[in-house]
């Protein structure tokens, strides 16, 4: 092949770890050996990539797959010039409470296609349009028998229409009921802390209850406005915030010296018309920066982390090293996971094979469909 990108120092040249003509041998949905085409050892079958070239499949860290419904009204709305809220999110509660777990264990299952036809090979979705403990535990087991890789617990996306006056009620709710029985489904929790859904006070409580139950903790923060979001995370030793679309140089230093992962998402940037997310300042300052699609139908309904890349690259200034590290290894570091988001001996075989001499042409022909075949767990899925 033209190059492998192994996105491990060790294994090649440069940031992203290139083998110029390498291969790569898998065996039982592993990697077993990598490096240099002249010296790989004999297979049963072999595939001649020719001038393409081969990446780890993207990690996708942030997504909304379980809901009913789309909200394309609102969007054409958007586009004529009505600002993004989180007011938005309750029509696709109505429309999720109404359908049957099938209609969307359906929908997550015909969106896990969509994005390993786009080269995603692992993906965290989450629960937040359910908003009852029933409905919330229901989006929780269809992601889990949907086969998604990170399953997040999101009852606190905002308050539903019938807490409106009791919002505290609900976030006791969410602590308490909702979460008992999240927690045997999900691995991390999230929180929305922004106006108009959770307060700092409000998204506190739902962290501390989480790390009570064991689960790992995220926040949705900073998208809409310079909010509580990162400071809450970082406090909270939150694994990942998530938007960081407004932030300040308190949060930006706050972030550089803690653990906690900036996912960044340019698709819904781009798409709510906010941004773009500070990634240069972030970058430079040291923070690991995740790269996701976000795929949910309101603030952005895209799958594509090819296309996340190119914004990464185009709008938020981060050279294409940085983005196809953001979206593998950071995605990757975003859920806590070692065993994907690079091309090394005993790492899953999440393979994404692209019809361009290297990655930049993921920015450079922006927009082109570059995926040319993909491999989950050693399995050709496209
Ligand atoms: O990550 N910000 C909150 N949640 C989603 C949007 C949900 C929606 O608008 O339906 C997000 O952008």
């Amino acid at each position: 092949m033209s190059s492998l990108v192994t996105v491990d120092e060790e294994s090649g040249e440069g940031p992203l770890g290139t083998v110029r003509d390498g291969a790569v041998v898998i065996e039982d949905g592993l990697i077993v050996w990598v490096g240099d085409a002249a010296t790989a050892p004999a297979a049963d079958d072999a595939i001649d990539l020719g001038g393409r070239s081969m990446l780890p499949g993207w990690v996708d860290s942030h997504s909304h797959l379980v809901f009913a419904g789309e909200r394309s009204a609102e969007f054409t709305d958007r586009m004529a010039g009505r600002q993004y809220s989180a007011g938005g999110i309750v029509a696709t509660v109505e429309a999720t409470r109404a359908a049957t777990d099938e209609e969307l264990l359906a929908g997550v299952r015909r969106h896990l296609a969509e994005m390993a036809r786009g080269g995603t090979t692992c993906v965290e979705t989450k629960s937040g349009y359910g908003l009852t403990k029933a409905d919330e535990l229901r989006s929780l087991r269809v992601a889990e028998q949907a086969g998604v890789d990170a399953i997040t617990f999101l009852g606190a996306h905002v308050v539903p229409p019938e807490y409106r006056d009791a919002p505290d009620d609900y976030v006791d709710l969410v602590c308490g009921p909702m979460m008992d029985t999240a927690a045997d489904v999900a691995q991390f929790v999230d929180v929305f802390c922004e106006d108009g859904a959770f307060d700092d006070a409000q998204a506190r409580r739902v962290l501390a209850a989480g790390e009570r139950h064991g689960l790992r903790l995220k926040v949705h923060g900073n998208q809409l406005d310079r909010g509580p979001g990162v400071t809450l995370a970082v406090s909270a030793g939150a694994i990942s915030v998530d938007h960081c679309t407004f932030l300040s140089d308190e949060d930006v230093d706050a972030l550089a010296a803690s653990e906690t992962v900036a996912t960044l998402l340019p698709a819904t940037d781009l798409c709510t018309r906010l941004g773009p997310a500070p990634a240069r300042e972030l970058l430079d300052a040291g923070v690991t920066v995740a790269l996701a699609a976000n795929c949910n139908p309101g603030s952005g309904y895209t799958s594509s982390m090819s296309l996340v890349v190119a914004l990464a690259v185009l709008q938020c200034r981060m050279t294409i090293d940085e983005a196809v590290r953001a979206a593998t290894r950071g995605g990757a570091t975003a859920i806590g996971r070692d065993d994907v988001g690079m091309i090394a001996v005993g790492r899953r075989a999440d393979l994404h094979v692209i019809d361009a001499p290297g990655p930049e042409y993921f920015a450079y022909r922006v927009g082109v469909p570059l995926t040319a075949a993909v491999w989950r767990k050693g399995v050709r899925v496209v």
